[in-house]
């Protein structure tokens, strides 16, 4: 199984530190943040991994990372020329996956505490031309993706609101995603959002619509650094994960 990490945003939520370098170099702890997600990656096994990065900083991840080798990995990078949405960032990852593979697909500024093995192996034995998601319940699902669930069908998500005003669960859609190639077909289908983006959440809502997006919920700690207060708790929380 590969993995993509998402790294090439812009962080404009962090300037001024992100206009000096990318988001996903900023100190976490006494590493780059980036690091994290390629731990957790080389944890389950999951080592030919596709760095999709922004022109600014190019260097410095190449300076920092290398070809992966003493991180225990294989590293691809590629450069995202414009921010155009997670979707639209995750299309560059097609000619990185091979026809029937599956992969597991990481934004980079999202940090956590479990071990993704299990979830991996679930994932492993889903059919063809599913998804999975993982969800962490939070105090403030506003600020992302929100599972809606059908009591019927407990093991799947019946759909996916973005942001929304009044959320119908406390379950946050996280940032860590697995799908196999087709999902190159349904990033194809969808159009582009108020905003002017590709949105993950509209590619996840086509598998949740057809019944075929399971999950799991995360066990520990999760969050996303897109935010000082955010950036700052990672920091603590990640604390020792790496030694
Ligand atoms: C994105 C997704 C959202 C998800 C979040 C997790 O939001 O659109 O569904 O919950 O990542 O980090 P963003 O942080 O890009 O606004």
């Amino acid at each position: 199984m590969k993995g993509v990490i998402l790294a090439g945003g812009t962080g404009t939520r962090l300037h001024p530190l992100t206009r000096i370098v990318n988001k996903h170099l900023l100190p976490v702890g006494s590493y780059p943040m980036i690091s994290y997600g390629i731990e957790r990656f080389r944890q389950a096994g999951i080592t030919d991994i596709l760095l999709i990065i922004s022109k600014q900083s190019a260097e410095l991840y190449t300076n920092y990372l290398g070809s992966g080798e003493n991180f225990g990995v294989n590293l691809v990078f590629r450069v995202q020329e414009t921010a155009g949405g997670i979707a639209e960032a995750l299309n560059l990852a097609q000619s990185f996956i091979a026809p029937g593979e599956k992969f597991v697909v990481l934004l980079g500024d999202n940090l956590f505490l479990d071990d993704l093995t299990p979830y991996v192996q679930s994932f492993m034995k889903q059919a063809y031309g599913s998804a999975r998601v993982l969800l962490k319940p939070v105090d403030d699902p506003r600020r992302y993706g929100v599972a809606v669930f059908d009591p019927s069908q407990p093991d799947l998500i019946s759909y996916i609101e973005e942001k929304p005003e009044k959320p119908q669960s406390n379950y946050s859609v996280t940032g860590i995603y697995m799908y196999d190639d087709m999902v190159f077909e349904r990033i194809g289908k969808i159009d582009r959002s108020a905003r002017g983006e590709l949105e993950i959440t509209d590619v996840n809502n086509l598998y949740a619509r057809a019944g075929k997006l399971e999950y799991d919920i995360l066990q520990l700690w999760w969050g996303d650094a897109g935010t000082f207060e955010s950036l700052l708790e990672a920091g603590t929380r990640m604390r020792g994960v790496l030694p």
